[in-house]
């Protein structure tokens, strides 16, 4: 019979700041020895690093998200500075006193390395250190722990290139043997915080020798970067994701996340159940520099125009580079041949206003599926105000009126946060 244990760890005195919790474990555990796995509930490390302040929780919550990702209710779900995700961005009023927020260890993983090597001054054993903390799983009832901080233990057994017993070759498997270390020691720990220490003993090989010169990659490493996390955006968020991006860099736009934006654009409100979207996605090089060079040209002859000097219309007419630098345009076209016709004016053009909001609702439906995929875009105006040049220009067919032009294309730069705005100062109650 080979397996672990786990023990929880009795006997801890309430954690106060600036406690030796080297010291109270090392007493409350005599027993340690090399390849042990100590699991520390976070609490007890923000405890005794004085990270127990007086605050109110929601104001603490707002200071310590970077991101709220989902809201409902009193619930909010956000992302740290450490990059993980879970309930009240961590800060927690369970186990502390009345008015007083714990909030997470400012640094996990270093608060694991301390511990680590401060149990090992004092036991000469060589312990690997987790930090945990309760989260929640979207799609899955009920919370469990995973760990936040480690140190001396390998987070990540990666089993890709590996066989399973019928000899297929694993893709994908990379097991977070932190968080199922972090899982198994939650069972013996209580959550009265009586027992905020386990000891897991019998996984010697996921915990690093004491002469490696490292403490390995620390549990930053099962944060899932963002390139590579389809979920990392949650319902509060993903609208904020769409920003105007007028800088690209050149690598290519994938045509199907371009169809499935375009899906996305389809599923807009709409007048009479009509379908009064269409895109002309300009994809060659010609294409692209016909509609430009004939947009400019109109553009130009209109400033001609109104009087200005060709100084001040080169100065404005730079204005239209989005659109050359973006590896590639979309022209959303409306098509109103459902609009109905009536007798009189006011009536049409209230007709015409319903078809153009729901042009407005196909398009942002479309930038904010781009942004879902990774795409930035920026819907500028341009063929809106020459239709026709447009629209000879790209050999429209009958009926597809311009509605400006989309640049797509991966961002360059990010663009700077938001202006806060105070949905107050936009409604009216009546
Ligand atoms: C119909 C329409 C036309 C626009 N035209 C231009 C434009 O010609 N040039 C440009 O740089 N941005 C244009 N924009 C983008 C706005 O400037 C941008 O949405 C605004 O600055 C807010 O920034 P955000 O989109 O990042 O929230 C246009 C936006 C809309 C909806």
């Amino acid at each position: 019979m080979s397996g672990i244990t786990v023990s929880g760890v009795a006997g801890l005195p309430e954690i106060t700041p600036g406690a030796s919790l080297a010291e109270l474990i090392a007493a409350a555990a005599p027993d340690l020895a090399d390849g042990d796995i100590l699991v520390v509930t976070s609490k007890i490390i923000s405890k005794a690093e004085g990270r127990v302040i007086s605050a109110d929780r929601a104001d603490a919550i707002e200071r310590e998200a970077v991101r709220v990702v989902a809201r409902r209710g009193a619930t909010t779900i956000a992302r740290t500075r450490h990059g993980l995700v879970l309930a009240a961005a961590g800060v927690d009023s369970s186990n502390t006193a009345p008015g007083t927020v714990v909030l997470l260890p400012e640094d996990p993983d270093g608060s694991a390395r301390r511990l680590r090597k401060s149990i090992g001054d004092l036991t000469g054993a060589n312990v690997g250190v987790l930090i945990t903390d309760t989260m929640g799983r979207p799609w899955r009832t009920g919370q469990t722990d995973a760990a936040i901080g480690a140190a001396g233990v390998l987070p990540l057994r990666d089993h890709r290139g590996q066989a399973d017993s019928f000899g297929n070759l694993l893709e994908v498997t990379v097991a977070a043997v932190a968080d199922e270390i972090a899982a198994a020691a939650e069972l013996v720990k209580g959550k009265t915080d009586q027992v905020p220490v386990a000891v897991v003993r019998g996984l010697p090989e996921l915990v690093i020798a004491a002469d490696a010169g490292s403490d390995g990659p620390g549990a930053a490493a099962l944060i899932r970067p963002a390139a590579e996390d389809m979920f990392r955006l949650g319902a509060a968020d993903v609208l904020g994701e769409r920003r105007t991006v007028r800088d690209f860099t050149s690598e290519p736009v994938d045509q199907a996340a371009v169809c499935r934006a375009i899906a996305a654009a389809m599923t807009a409100p709409a007048p009479h159940h009509s379908l009064p979207w269409r895109f002309a996605v300009v994809e060659s090089e010609a294409a692209r520099t016909r509609l430009l060079d004939d947009m400019l040209a109109a553009w130009v002859a209109d400033l001609r125009r109104d009087g200005f000097t060709e100084d001040q219309i080169a100065r404005r007419t730079r204005r239209g580079e989005p659109l050359r630098r973006a590896p590639l345009l979309i022209v959303p076209c409306l098509v109103a041949d459902a609009a109905h016709t009536y007798p009189d004016r006011r009536r049409n053009d209230a007709e015409r206003a319903m078809f153009l909001v729901a042009m407005g609702a196909g398009v942002q439906n479309l930038l904010v599926a781009l942004a879902v995929e990774g795409l930035g875009s920026c819907w500028v105006s341009s063929t809106l105000f020459c239709g026709p040049v447009a629209a000879a220009a790209l050999d429209l067919p009958e009926g597809w009126e311009p509605m400006g032009a989309v640049g797509v294309g991966h961002p360059a730069t990010t663009p700077p946060p938001r202006p806060d705005r105070d949905p107050e100062d936009f409604i009216i109650n009546r």
